[in-house]
């Protein structure tokens, strides 16, 4: 235990508590979440567009900023957080640095709106500090992620499609670009009566674009979850869904892959200077 404790503190270096307080249908609740430390990839050219990006469980942001900074991507910002660590019941309760809790990964097992609401919470913090996208100043903001990350980075995009979280709190971006790896969608049975319901919801999902990569040897999110994320997106109304099926890749990501991120990325967001 002990041992735990000073790995928490050792990962979350520089930790930000942040005390939420949610309003869940007429019960509030309080919970503390310390994320850990967020680490920055700066652009090399000119700053177009800032995207998030999300780790898979038990990793942190470190990892994913090494693999980002190496992409011929000059004038995207990567912002790459660390999860907060906590109880993950798919651990039988081990502490891991995790955006949400999660038990076991099958469609009918319910999902941690609280977690997965701080954790977005979060990712809309961190891109309200860039530059506004407006019509003379086009700039443009994305979400992306890998495994759970990717979970999350798709729960960002229903969210922003919605107009706010499962809390009630207003999403406050335009959101312009989605990357999920190897994830899956929470809260799909709820989607479509989210987005249906209103003019508005419609029209920020059909305009959303989204890129989904999933090997289909995947022994940790099966490969179906990718499939059955982009069932579940397209009929509830996001028009713009890139599948993409990696032939005998397993629970983790190849150069292969990161191109295509790259080569999507570039042509959905506009960027100057790319070298493919
Ligand atoms: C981040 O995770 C990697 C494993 O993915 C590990 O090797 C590294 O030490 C971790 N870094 C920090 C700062 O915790």
């Amino acid at each position: 235990m002990a041992g735990f404790l000073f790995l928490s503190i050792t990962i979350g270096g520089i930790t930000t508590a942040q005390h939420r307080t949610m309003n869940t249908g007429g019960r509030t609740s309080r919970r503390t979440c310390d994320f850990g430390r967020t680490y920055v990839v700066k652009p090399k050219g000119r700053h177009q567009a800032t995207i998030v990006w999300l780790h898979g469980l038990g990793d942190n942001g470190s990892s994913w900023a090494q693999l980002l900074e190496a992409l011929p991507l000059p004038n995207i910002k990567w912002i790459c957080p660390t999860a907060p660590t906590r109880p993950v019941a798919l651990l039988g309760g081990f502490p891991c640095a995790a955006w949400f809790d999660v038990g076991e990964l099958s469609e009918d097992s319910p999902d941690d709106f609280e977690g997965l609401d701080a954790s977005a919470t979060h990712i809309a913090n961190l891109l309200s500090g860039e530059p506004a996208d407006s019509n003379f100043l086009p700039f443009k903001l994305g979400v992306g992620g890998f495994s759970m990350g990717a979970a999350t980075a798709l729960y960002s995009a229903t969210c922003f499609a919605h107009g706010r979280f499962t809390n009630g709190n207003p999403f406050p971006l335009n959101l312009r670009a989605i990357v999920g790896l190897s994830g899956w969608l929470p809260g799909s049975r709820s989607l479509r009566n989210k987005i249906e319901g209103s003019h508005e919801a419609a029209r920020r999902a059909a305009s959303l674009p989204i890129l989904l990569c999933h090997g289909n040897s995947d022994d940790v999110v099966p490969y179906k979850f990718g499939e059955k994320s982009t069932q579940f997106l397209g009929s509830a109304g996001f028009r713009y869904v890139s599948f993409k099926t990696y032939d005998g890749l397993g629970h983790y990501t190849v150069p292969k892959e990161m191109d295509e991120v790259c080569n999507w990325l570039n042509g959905r967001l506009g960027l100057d200077g790319f070298r493919s």
